[in-house]
């Protein structure tokens, strides 16, 4: 007995063939799509056989299946990792994007008492109830756009109060939605009003982050990864390399911002470090590029903040050319309102000139491989979770090509077998 078959899709698109992060090797290789093919996912939620239809056909004849549905005419995907968002807080933003419009630009904006600490302010009035419904809101809407695995951070607390009280609001969606979450806490958003940078990490490393390492032995709050916004006025080279080493003594994996809005050297220090991945990287330097390739420490590009705040773009060609690991992530939050991931693949091919293929691959294994789950996440391979996405068009780039309106097109999102 099996939870689902999914029978003669014209393309299965597997997107690779092992369980290392895809690389570049672009070109003429592409990635791996079957034409005319199946996929079965067990009780378990894994993916126990994948192949050509007639051949699955065959194989599965004595099985039963509690669903069956025909892909004839359309396409079946792995389901979207989303690697970078802030997608709990309250009090939205519209009034900044406005000043934005007219020239202000994000540190400005940041200086003035704005931006994050804007969020700030209206996050720690909220109850726990109303964030979480906030949250749970916004993580139906990725599902609908197809993300199956997000990265979500807390930040908008900067007190500890307020960040365990974030990092409770994710854990319960993590126990209660069927979205795949990684969490990560991200103390270090911004410098708390009233407090320098020295003493706000030493607020972090004194106090949040042995909280945490309790909280987690208790077995109350699961933490994956830990970050930092690097850059220059919020946290600088060396509070930064502090408190992540102090985050990964706690076991935490290093994820963090950097060489955003100016060279920071963030690149070359996460490599030391032994980051798992850096986001947003406009900034970036030759040396770091080269640093992050040999560390295997992962890109991930936020095309909708280089678009929303008219940043230099990232250098996706680059770092592909380089052997970079390139991911990519929505960047949810109250500035890049945004929860698609087709989207973000759609920006990333126009404005950062990356393939369909490569942007595909960036925003499934190389996203999966950011949060440290490229094993489980990611591709579509006997013994993975069965995360998938049935679109209706026969070819898959519809998915990238189509911008706006993604939920007409995906017909179905599934998780662990499961059709949510
Ligand atoms: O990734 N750059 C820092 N953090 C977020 C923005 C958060 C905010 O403005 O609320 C980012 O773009
Ligand atoms: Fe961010």
């Amino acid at each position: 007995r099996y939870r689902l078959l999914l029978e003669n899709a014209e393309q299965l698109v597997l997107v690779c063939g092992r369980r290392e992060p895809w690389l570049r090797r672009d070109g003429a290789a592409g990635l791996a799509v079957l034409r005319a093919a199946s996929l079965v996912v067990g009780l378990d939620g894994c993916i126990k056989a994948v192949g050509q239809a007639d051949v699955i056909r065959n194989q599965f004849l004595e099985a039963t299946f509690e669903r069956i549905i025909d892909c004839s005419g359309k396409c079946v995907l792995p389901g979207l990792v989303d690697a970078h968002t802030h997608p709990v807080w309250a009090g939205d933003r519209v009034h900044e994007f406005a000043m934005k419009l007219a020239g202000a630009s994000y540190m400005e904006i940041h200086q003035a008492g704005g931006g994050i600490h804007f969020t700030v302010e209206h996050t720690r009035k909220a109850t726990e109830d109303e964030l979480f419904t906030a949250f749970q809101q916004r993580l139906e809407r990725m599902l609908r756009a197809g993300s199956t695995l997000v990265e979500c951070k807390s930040g908008y607390g900067l007190d500890l109060e307020t960040e365990l009280k974030m990092l409770r609001v994710i854990e319960r969606a993590r126990k209660s939605m069927d979205i795949g979450i990684s969490s990560t806490y991200c103390g270090a958003h911004a410098v708390p009003k009233g407090k320098t940078a020295t003493e706000a990490t030493d607020d972090i490393i004194n106090n949040h982050l042995p909280k945490l390492k309790e909280l987690k032995l208790r077995g109350q709050i699961h933490v994956n990864n830990i970050d930092v916004f690097c850059e220059k006025g919020v946290f600088d080279l060396e509070s930064t390399r502090r408190i992540l080493e102090a985050g990964k003594d706690t076991g935490l994996q290093i994820n963090f911002h950097g060489d955003e809005l100016h060279p920071m050297k963030s690149a070359e220090l996460g490599a030391e470090l032994g980051a798992r991945a850096i986001s947003h990287l406009e900034e970036v330097s030759d040396e770091g590029i080269v640093a992050m390739a040999r560390a295997k420490c992962a890109a991930v590009l936020l095309p909708t903040t280089a678009y929303m705040l008219r940043l230099k773009q990232p250098q996706a060609r680059k770092m592909l050319e380089e052997g970079v690991i390139v991911a990519l992530g929505s960047d949810f939050n109250p500035n890049a309102y945004c929860f698609s991931m087709p989207m973000v693949m759609h920006l990333a091919c126009v404005n950062m000139k990356m393939s369909m293929n490569e942007a595909l691959a960036a925003a499934t294994i190389n996203a999966a491989y950011a949060l440290g789950k490229s094993d489980t996440h990611g591709s579509l391979e006997v013994g993975k979770q069965g995360d998938l996405l049935i679109i209706n068009s026969s070819r898959w780039e519809h998915l990238i090509y189509q911008f706006g309106g993604h939920e007409a097109l995906i017909n179905y999102v599934i998780v662990k077998g499961k059709v949510v």
